[in-house]
């Protein structure tokens, strides 16, 4: 899960699939990071702390971080969560892009929802509580598809 801070909307996302995976019964790893390095050691964000709590979910343990190009060798999908954020993991992969078909697995998250319609999950940075419940909902409903679709391509035939 990549966003640019790594304390707002890809810790939300870390948790979210962390505690949908264990209800699934699934044993995948999941970890979030950020493009920029301007907070790494911190925590989440407190407001993505409160909303997540709010819904059973405890993130105060994550540490923010910057993604690193062997991210996209270490993991089977990165999911960014705006444009900008697509372009920058780009850029910070670039050594390992265009090998073994490893751009294939950089996706908009929201593309799960609204294929090819590359919407963006909004920034939440300047935003009120409002803000960071939108963006838990969006990345709830994604997360939920994504694991819909595992569970449906595991199961078929
Ligand atoms: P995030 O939000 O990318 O969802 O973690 C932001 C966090 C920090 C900043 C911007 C966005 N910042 O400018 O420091």
């Amino acid at each position: 899960m990549v966003c640019l801070g790594n304390i707002c909307r890809s810790p939300l996302a870390e948790g979210i699939l962390q505690q949908k995976i264990r209800e699934a019964g699934y044993d995948w790893t999941v970890d979030s990071a950020g493009t920029n390095g301007y907070h790494i050691g911190e925590q989440p964000h407190v407001l993505s702390q409160k909303v997540a709590r709010d819904h059973g979910i405890d993130i105060s343990g994550q540490c923010c971080r910057k993604l690193m190009k062997e991210d996209l060798l270490v993991y089977d999908r990165l999911f960014v969560m705006d444009q900008e954020n697509y372009a920058a993991v780009k850029r910070i992969c670039a050594d390992y892009w265009q090998i073994e078909k490893n751009d294939r697995k950089v996706t908009m998250i929201l593309d799960l929802l609204y294929p090819g319609e590359n919407r963006e999950v909004p920034d939440p940075w300047y935003g009120t509580e409002k803000d960071y419940r939108l963006v838990f909902d969006l990345l709830s409903r994604a997360c939920d598809r994504l694991i819909d679709q595992y569970s449906s391509q595991s199961t078929a035939g």
